[in-house]
């Protein structure tokens, strides 16, 4: 089976330094998730950093972000989520990619697989209280032309996106979501492509299938969303371990696991004594 390995980290939230989140420090969180996630799988063809690369989006927590990342060699591939601003990701990343709109948007062809990273970002105009989602018609009709060339290609395709369109379950979380779901699943049904969305935003790791089409949610590297389905608070954190994602695009399909980085054990033994008698 051909395998294309993807490294994926969400939700640095990097703030200035001495900031910290529930305690947390999101440059010391970050950088040790990256070099995790670099030295286990220095064979990665790409990292995507899938968005709310900071907390504010000021270009000094954007300088933080580029010290850790300066010195890597896997590509790396850079996401908008609602707590970035994107011209300052783009001033303080001047190598980046964007669509034909200015939409921090991306297409790679890996296999038979099309990896395509998306912009969710609400506005331009950009509004640091609007925590919501937004896909407008310009990234639309961007989505749809990469979704027809895949049919047109017959390759599976990964969509990465910093806001899930799909409702998990969290009263609070479900708010601020990608408002434009109904367009999204017309897209995607317009298209007749089925592909798996890989997303962050909630800062929990949740799989399941939207209307047939799969999906990923991974971890932040630095707090994490409690399992608190009924409370609508937006800002609820909690310091569990946190993670990032390794996804292997193969020619059956696209699968995605999560590494906890802070408590992944290396030299694990086979556990022969749990093997039935034979
Ligand atoms: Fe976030
Ligand atoms: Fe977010």
């Amino acid at each position: 089976m051909s395998m294309v390995k993807i490294l994926a980290l969400t939700d640095i939230h990097m703030k200035a330094a001495g900031r910290t989140i529930i305690g947390l420090d999101p440059y010391e969180n970050f950088k040790r998730g990256f070099n995790h996630a670099v030295s286990r799988h220095p064979d990665a063809k790409r990292i995507i950093l899938m968005g709310d690369l900071t907390n504010s989006g000021t270009m000094n927590e954007y300088t933080r972000v580029a010290e850790i990342i300066a010195d890597c060699q896997i590509p790396i591939t850079l996401m908008c989520g609602n707590h970035d601003q994107r011209n300052n990701l783009t001033a303080a990343f001047p190598n980046t990619p964007t669509d034909n709109n200015g939409f921090v948007q991306d297409a790679f062809i890996y296999g038979n697989t099309r990896v395509l990273t998306t912009d969710t970002q609400f506005g331009p105009p950009f509004l640091s209280y609007a925590h919501l989602g937004q896909y407008c018609e310009k990234r639309f009709a961007w989505l749809l032309d990469q979704l027809q060339q895949a049919k047109l290609a017959r390759q599976s395709v990964a969509l990465f996106a910093h806001h899930p369109p799909m409702k998990v379950g969290f009263k609070g979380m479900d708010q601020i979501r990608m408002r434009d779901d109904k367009r999204m699943l017309e897209t995607l049904t317009t298209a007749g492509v089925p592909v798996h969305f890989l997303c962050g935003h909630i800062h929990r790791t949740i799989s399941g299938s939207w209307h047939g089409h799969g999906f990923t949610v991974f971890k932040s590297t630095c707090h994490q969303m409690p399992l608190a389905f009924e409370n609508p608070d937006l800002s609820l954190s909690t310091a569990e371990p946190a993670a990032y994602g390794v996804i292997l695009l193969t020619n059956e399909g696209i699968i995605a696991h999560s590494e906890d980085f802070d408590i992944a054990e290396d030299d694990v033994q086979p556990a022969t004594e749990a093997m039935p008698n034979t």
